[in-house]
């Protein structure tokens, strides 16, 4: 397994698992949290396995063979139907683990990094229709411009959508290292970060609608779990912590949830010293009243 979960003991000990409780972890991924909740339940508790990236619930299915498990495909802005089509009407708890996996960023093939000479891909879930390769080809510069600067918040949003148009006026932009390449050629100072991030960044957003997604799954999570119930979400850049952030202050303010964090959990020093790709995470919690 390439992922190591993050904050692992920090979020099941937030979510407080209960030996016959029901438990949705909203981003299966690689299945580190699930295995930990799994080794909490008795054999009448269950988790069920969510992620949009069917490759990823098929190894975990593998790796745990565990009977406790139930896993769907389908996107967490979608759980709550998917549940009560399986029965389920109330849980125990949500887990939601932002972003993308360990597997999808390192499996060249589905094209999330800038190092690799893979077609410009970053769908998370692969029946999906819109990839990144017909952003960078055939959205208006002024589309491409927007999405880089609201999504990537990256400062040279103009001059780097400019020069995806005039690349593209010489033929396609395949790969992502092509990309990466006309985004080096705008911003030439020498960084930690690669010159590329944000933007690469602001395409897996757009590709993934994952701003929209992760307030329908907030919302859905809090329509599925029984009083009491502990709702986890671990995000990893400003903007989708913002969203977490209001949804937890607005939801207490409307009654529906006693915050558990004020302020967010973050990773220890030694975890982002074992797992560099902690470093920016940030975990909210509350309880459903
Ligand atoms: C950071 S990984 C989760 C890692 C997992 N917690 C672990 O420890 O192995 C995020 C996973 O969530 C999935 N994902 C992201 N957005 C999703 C969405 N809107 N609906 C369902 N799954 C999603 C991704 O495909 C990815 O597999």
């Amino acid at each position: 397994m390439l992922h190591k979960p993050v904050l692992l003991a920090e979020t099941i000990q937030l979510l407080n698992v209960q030996p016959h409780g029901v438990y949705v972890d909203a981003t299966l991924g690689s299945g580190g949290h699930t295995r930990e909740i799994l080794n909490r339940l008795g054999p009448e508790g269950r988790v069920v396995g969510i992620d949009r990236d069917q490759e990823a619930l098929e190894r975990v299915e593998r790796d745990l063979r565990d009977p406790r498990l139930l896993t769907l495909h389908t996107s967490f802005s979608r759980m709550a139907r998917a549940l009560r089509e399986k029965g389920i009407q109330e849980v125990d708890g949500v887990i939601m683990d932002l972003g993308v996996s360990m597997e999808q960023l390192k499996d060249p093939e589905r094209g999330f990094s800038f190092h690799s000479d893979a077609r410009l891909d970053m769908r998370m879930d692969k029946t999906q229709r819109l990839t990144a390769e017909e952003i960078v080809n055939r959205w208006s510069q002024q589309k491409i411009e927007r999405i880089i600067r609201e999504y990537g918040e990256e400062r040279y949003a103009r001059p780097i959508a400019k020069a995806i148009i005039d690349e593209r006026k010489k033929g396609p932009i395949y790969s992502c290292r092509q990309l990466a390449e006309v985004v080096q050629r705008i911003k030439r100072k020498r960084t930690r970060i690669h010159p590329a991030t944000k933007t690469f960044q602001a395409l897996r957003i757009a590709v993934n609608n994952e701003l929209e997604e992760l307030q329908k799954g907030l919302e859905n999570s809090l329509e599925m779990l029984k009083k009491g119930g502990r709702l986890c979400v671990i995000s990893y850049h400003s903007l989708e912590d913002r969203i977490v952030k209001r949804f937890f202050v607005d939801t207490e303010k409307k009654g529906l949830i006693k915050r558990l964090t004020k302020k967010p959990l973050l990773p220890t020093k030694e975890e982002i010293r074992d797992n560099p790709s902690a470093r920016s995470a940030k975990l909210r919690g509350g309880e459903r009243i």
